[in-house]
């Protein structure tokens, strides 16, 4: 197996493969760009692929891997199914499998023989036969096209006991056990077979490569259940399907969405009006595998959540539960069937829906409304915002605490980065201040470790500090390595006492970056939680207002240092959810001790020089030195571009240069344009608390 992977690889190109995937790339220098297909991506080609490593990297989106990574990706492939596909363009056979698989193998092949014929079956006896016209009624009932019909092979299953189970066996010749392992017969105990799916309209499911894999059907009438479906089987996997993902993938990959709804006539009402990259779940909650699918397909997520306000709150109340039980971070979502986790690099937004509609009652009556629902989407924590914040009077301070008691548990389910997203809105909408957030965190983190074994370990007990790369993208090359650790028989940082005598002791021994804004802006950082929000929202600002300025300088603290060792430190701290960041200055000592050696001593450098008279203005000092920061980097971009231009001879890539620094230029206008900001809350905040 692995010599044919490697024989694969070898026999690939990465950059045929690609261009002959429908990526145009165009060559510059060692390299080829083009427009990235797994983001939104037509000014400046971002997506860039390396003939020497075989690989392939997006500036935009961070996109990266090999050819394998590749076709998973355009392709909606698992590993196998890219490795076969591979297989076939290098001219490279597959090792046959093992007894076991080829027996799996076989009987797969004959159930989707089943499958497929059932469907055929099915969408005659719609289309074409007099037993169908009830069905045929029902479907321009709903206003079903005949192209829709054709293109989900929407079908009608006779109401006769074993129709299609004669058929396939008499005419057919499939075995009984056959077309029961496929889910469509039924063995009653005296040894009969019948029908499963009697008169009613049918749904062929299919999986993403288009098989048909099972079947919904829908009564005509008021019969129950409303909707039957195919039961688990071998190629029945409904947690794992998504309705409509064989038609919907190329819209979902050209526009990097996917809008996720929840019935199969949605998805049909959707696709027939021209909303191409819609899929529903197949009547149940949404899976960690339907999580980590949609992640794979694009980086947007829209979910059409039921109005059901009591729905809602029903499904809200799981999540306490779910937090209990679960340890990875990111987004959970209730949605009326069931709750969602999805990853925190996929951008997750709520579709509000009117009060008792669904999507097709929304889309056939008016597709234009369903295009504003789906552009007012919300991302979801800003949509939890809305809803428990919906009819508080946010100048009483008791509503201001009811607001933020719903909104804490959320927002401990977040990561660091996107925690201090929400700290800061939280703190602009609610209006309570970052510290004060952060201190309530704190505590229900205490009170849930005290409760149980829950996900929040303190920060002390993490044993294996994470020793995450920093990212490359803002370190120039000159920056010097991390600093060695020390010499055995130098005094060791950690049994010191206060940071600033540990400090005071290895300086000359370590060479330390020197102070400067960078450094006095970790420093803070470290000492105050708040101060990651507070950054986050003065950059947002200026990003709000010049997005595509996002993708070049970030929108965070860790975007503003460019030394190696703040990076990595700073990385280590991030790693830590912002309630567990260390309050006091011997939690601090306690978390500086665990770090690596030469860590420690960057540590207690930055924290030390931080410390200065006016700590009561730590937060402006903060945003001050942040704002300096920006400036500095965006300049420098500033005259790299210029440099870029000057030393090309393509016109065509001399003018998208000329078009980004007009951009670059005009955020670096915005960021040195002077605006007033309030020293209060500092002075408020520190001498009201502790
Ligand atoms: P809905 O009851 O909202 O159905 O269930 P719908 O799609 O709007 O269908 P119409 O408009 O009444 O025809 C939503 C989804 O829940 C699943 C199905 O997947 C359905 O599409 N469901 C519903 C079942 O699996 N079984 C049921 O009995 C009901
Ligand atoms: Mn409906």
């Amino acid at each position: 197996m692995t010599n044919q992977i490697d024989d694969i690889r070898d026999k690939t190109d990465i950059v045929d493969l690609i261009n002959s995937l429908g990526v145009n790339l165009r060559k510059t220098g060692r390299s080829f760009v083009g427009f990235c297909p797994f983001h939104p991506n037509t000014r400046t080609p971002a997506f860039t692929v390396y003939p020497d490593t075989q690989s392939f990297y997006c500036f935009g989106c961070h996109a990266s891997g090999t050819a394998f990574d590749f076709v998973m990706r355009k392709q909606g492939l698992d590993f196998r199914g890219a490795l076969e596909q591979l297989a076939a363009r290098a001219g490279v056979r597959l090792e046959p499998k093992s007894d076991t698989e080829q027996q799996a193998s076989a009987l797969r092949t004959r159930l989707l023989e089943i499958t497929t014929l059932a469907a055929k079956v099915f969408n005659h006896l719609l289309v074409a036969t007099p037993k169908g016209a009830l069905a045929r009624e029902y479907v321009e009932r709903r206003q079903i096209s005949a192209a829709t019909v054709e293109a989900f092979q929407l079908g009608y299953s006779s109401d006769e006991w074993s129709q299609l189970f004669s058929y396939l066996t008499e005419k057919k010749g499939f075995a009984p056990e056959e077309i029961e392992a496929a889910g469509l017969a039924i063995r009653h105990e005296s040894g009969h077979y019948y029908d499963r799916f009697r008169g009613r309209l049918i749904f062929p499911i299919r999986n993403a490569k288009g098989e048909v894999v099972g079947f919904g059907g829908r009564a005509l009438g008021d019969g129950q259940p409303k909707y039957l479906n195919t039961p688990e089987t071998l190629l029945y996997k409904k947690g794992e399907l998504l309705y409509g993902l064989d038609l919907a993938r190329d819209a979902i990959r050209a526009d990097d969405r996917t809008v996720v709804v929840e019935g199969y006539i949605d998805v049909i009402s959707a696709h027939q009006h021209g909303f191409r990259n819609v899929v529903a779940p197949l009547g149940t909650a949404l899976t960690k595998a339907h999580a980590t699918l949609l992640k794979r397909l694009s980086h947007n997520v829209f979910l059409a959540l039921d109005a059901d306000a009591a729905g809602q709150r029903a499904t809200l109340k799981g999540l306490h539960a779910l937090r209990e039980t679960s340890g990875a971070e990111g987004y959970v979502v209730p949605t009326a069937q069931g709750i969602l986790r999805l990853e925190s690099d996929v951008a997750l937004r709520i579709i509000r829906m009117p009060e008792g509609r669904d999507p097709d009652d929304v889309i056939r009556a008016d597709p234009e409304h369903w295009r504003r629902l789906v552009s007012d989407a919300l991302p979801v924590m800003e949509f939890y915002l809305g809803a428990y914040t919906a009819g508080l009077d946010l100048s009483q301070p008791e509503a201001q605490r009811a607001a933020l008691d719903r909104l804490l548990p959320l927002l401990q389910e977040l990561d660091g980065a996107q925690q201090r997203v929400y700290i800061s809105r939280i703190e602009h909408v609610v209006g309570i201040r970052a510290e004060l957030i952060i201190d309530l965190l704190r505590g229900g983190a205490a009170a849930a470790r005290g409760a149980g074994p829950g996900r929040n370990r303190p920060w002390a007990e993490r044993r294996e500090p994470n020793h995450a790369s920093p990212t490359l993208r803002q370190i120039p090359a000159s920056t010097p390595d991390l600093p060695p650790p020390p010499d055995d028989d130098a005094p060791h940082p950690a049994e010191d006492g206060t940071g600033a005598e540990a400090e005071a002791e290895t300086e000359d021994r370590i060479p330390l970056p020197p102070i400067g804004d960078e450094s006095y802006l970790l420093g803070l950082a470290l000492r105050h939680p708040a101060v990651d929000a507070a950054i986050e929202a003065l950059l947002e600002a200026g990003l709000a207002k010049y997005p595509t300025m996002r993708e070049l300088f970030g929108g965070g603290l860790e975007d503003l240092l460019s030394q190696a060792s703040y990076q990595a430190l700073w990385q280590q701290l991030r790693a830590v959810p912002i309630e567990q960041r260390p309050a006091h200055t011997e939690a601090m000592e306690a978390w500086i001790a665990q770090l690596d050696v030469s860590l420690c001593a960057v540590a207690r450098h930055v924290i030390a020089k931080s410390k200065r008279p006016d700590e009561l203005r730590y937060r402006r000092e903060a945003e001050d030195c942040a704002r300096k920061l920006r400036i500095e980097q965006v300049s420098q971009h500033l005259v790299r571009l210029r440099w870029r231009i000057r030393s090309t001879d393509d016109e065509q890539e001399k003018l998208m240069l000329e078009l980004l620094t007009t951009r670059v230029s005009e955020y670096l206008g915005f960021l040195v344009m002077p605006r007033p900001i309030s020293t209060f809350p500092d002075l408020r905040n520190t001498l009201g608390v502790k």
